[in-house]
């Protein structure tokens, strides 16, 4: 099984991942927690992110591209993407090196979130230096500009859904399932 998770900052991506793989068998890959890693592990590419990541700005797609190469073509069993992608750019790339290899996604998994709960979260979070009321602030306006036109340019297709991410972490997770069990990407290709 192959699918992503879009959402704002705070939406609840890595929660809701980290329970798809556990229940599907897939992988979890995160752009943010390999960046984060990258920057604490102070490898080159940490050192070329830090700042984006600190101010949160979008890393530059070659750099997140090349960073998730290697954990996606080794997800055998399936993965679930939790950030990328996150603009347009991102996904039609990504979309010529997956259609090559016949490994396409299979579900796309918007999480819709009001803004006050999104900053309500992040702000009792904490999380390093993007956790920020500022920081937070603008995470928001980047994914106003450059990620709320990726869920317009998905939009209507048939592998794509929204579902309501304000509710209970396990609410919201059983919803997703009943929603990807009808998806006919998955009954017809069950993988
Ligand atoms: P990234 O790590 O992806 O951060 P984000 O999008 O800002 O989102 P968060 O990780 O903060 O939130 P989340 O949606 O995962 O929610 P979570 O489950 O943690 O990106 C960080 C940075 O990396 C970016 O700013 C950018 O610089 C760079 N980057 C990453 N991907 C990139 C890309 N593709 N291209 C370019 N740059 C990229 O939940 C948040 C909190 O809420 C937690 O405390 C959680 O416990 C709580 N919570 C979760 N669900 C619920 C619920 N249902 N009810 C109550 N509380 C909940
Ligand atoms: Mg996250």
């Amino acid at each position: 099984m192959r699918m992503l998770l879009i959402g704002a900052p705070g939406a609840g991506k890595g929660t809701q991942a980290a329970l798809l793989a556990a229940r599907f068998g897939i992988a979890h890959i995160s752009s943010g927690d390999l960046l984060r890693q990258h920057v604490r592990d102070r490898t080159p590419l940490g050192l070329r992110v830090k700042s984006y990541v600190d101010h949160g700005d979008l890393v530059p797609d070659g750099v997140v591209m090349d960073m998730l190469r290697k954990p996606v073509l080794a997800a055998s069993s399936g993965y679930v993407l939790d950030g990328f992608p996150r603009t347009v750019e991102q996904a039609k790339a990504a979309y010529e090196v997956v259609r090559a290899l016949g490994a396409e996604v299979q579900a796309a998994i918007h999480l819709d979130v009001p803004r006050d709960e999104l900053v309500r979260r992040l702000l009792a979070r904490g999380r390093g230096s993007d956790d920020t009321d500022t920081v937070v602030e603008h995470r928001l306006q980047v994914y106003r500009h450059n990620t709320v036109p990726l869920l317009e340019y998905y939009a209507g297709r048939e592998w794509m859904f929204t579902v309501d991410g304000a509710r209970s972490a396990d609410t919201v997770h059983e919803d997703i399932v009943d929603r990807i069990k009808k998806l006919a990407s998955f009954t017809q290709a069950p993988s």
